[in-house]
């Protein structure tokens, strides 16, 4: 299995892909340390966890957005200080991309920054979010918006979680990393189309899909961690995503919402003769198949519009937008929400939604 280590400015750290998740918890366990855990994974995985749990103090959350807010921390603030968390004890996260969030943002500010450890358990989480060091929580109705950078010091990933993991949140881990393989260029992208269905079936094809969308994300993070330049291609397909997920109320999960985005970039990009339509088809079959059975029929086109405007990428009236040029050829590009980019939108949204 894959080990490597990530160097960050915060500190460097460690992922290990490990067999027996339980059984690495309880050898890493100090005096102190308190888990903070997903209350389905809790459930989902007593039989493994019963034990550490009865003798270990840890945290039960619900995995929603509402919980990843100011006003979700609190309780679990108020249960770390009375409990007796110190600063030289340690957080360990069991769940997903909103229990990593929660128990980040929570590490980078108690006592002015306690380590924490990760042990992601979503297909999003493990091939994407575990590194790369963001930190954030919602505010009010928009999506993180505060925030910074604090990486764990250890990741461990456990394929074993996957098993249980819904349809819908497969497929959004598959949508999350399809992004890194566009970016990476042409030989990359092929291989994910090849592999990415038979990776649900195959855990050694599902291991080396993971490992090399996390090498391809180490690629760029390790040069700009804080997201200042190269970094920002991975924003492709999320202005847009981002503004699916907020408008749907996260009916549609991250990694959707993202699969969505991206065509609606990449129809920008043919539009504006950066790509032909056959590029866009090509990527379209792929996506096609992650979105298959989730609709954005609710979505009211001009609320899109306005929270299209509002993304916090935007520099003053202009929205930053990531597009495609081809494969391995992700470039930002500054545009304006003018009557042209308002048309292309609406012919979107009223031709390109159905399958086809
Ligand atoms: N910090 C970052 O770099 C970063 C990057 C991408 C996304 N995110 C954030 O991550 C969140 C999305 O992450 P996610 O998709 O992992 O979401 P999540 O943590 O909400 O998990 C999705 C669902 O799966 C359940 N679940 C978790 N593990 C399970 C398991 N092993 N078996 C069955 N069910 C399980 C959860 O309870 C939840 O219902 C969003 O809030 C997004 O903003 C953060
Ligand atoms: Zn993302």
């Amino acid at each position: 299995m894959y080990n490597f280590k990530i160097s960050s400015v915060v500190n460097d750290y460690d992922v290990s892909f490990v067999d027996t998740f339980s059984t690495i918890l309880t050898e890493i366990l100090l005096e102190g340390d308190v888990i903070i855990i997903d209350s389905k994974v809790r459930k989902l995985y007593s039989k493994q966890l019963d034990t550490i749990l009865a003798q270990v103090k840890h945290i039960i959350i619900d995995a929603n957005e509402k919980q990843k807010s100011y006003q979700g921390l609190i309780p679990i603030i108020e249960e770390l200080i009375n409990g007796g968390f110190r600063k030289n004890h340690r957080l360990i996260a069991i769940g997903g991309g909103i229990t990593q969030d929660i128990t980040a943002f929570i590490s980078s500010i108690m006592y002015r920054g306690v380590d924490w450890i990760f042990f992601p358990t979503t297909l999003l989480a493990q091939g994407d979010s575990c590194i790369g060091s963001k930190t954030s929580i919602n505010f009010g109705e928009f999506k993180n918006q505060v925030g910074g950078f604090y990486p764990p010091r250890h990741i461990f990933i456990d394929l074993l979680f996957l098993e249980t993991l819904s349809d819908l949140d497969l497929k959004s881990g598959l949508g999350e990393m399809c992004h890194y393989f566009i970016v990476a260029g042409k030989d990359d992208f092929n291989r994910y189309k090849n592999e990415y269905l038979l990776a649900l079936k195959d855990k050694k094809i599902l291991s080396g899909i993971i490992n090399r969308s996390l090498e391809i994300k180490k690629g760029y993070i390790e040069v700009d961690e804080f997201d200042k330049n190269i970094r920002q291609v991975f924003n492709y397909g999320h202005s847009f995503g981002h503004a699916i997920e907020s408008l749907t109320d996260y009916r549609i999960p991250h990694g959707i919402a993202v699969s969505y985005g991206m065509d609606m970039a990449n129809f920008i990009s043919v539009k504006l003769g950066y790509i032909t339509e056959d590029i866009r088809n090509e990527i379209r079959e792929l996506l096609e198949k992650i979105w298959q059975g989730t609709n954005l029929d609710d979505i009211s086109l001009d609320r899109f519009k306005t929270a299209l405007s509002k993304d916090k990428k935007n520099v003053g009236t202009e929205l930053r937008l990531i597009l495609n040029k081809g494969y391995g050829e992700i470039f930002k590009k500054a545009m304006t929400m003018d009557d042209q980019f308002s048309q292309w939108l609406d012919e979107y949204f009223a031709n390109e939604l159905k399958n086809k």
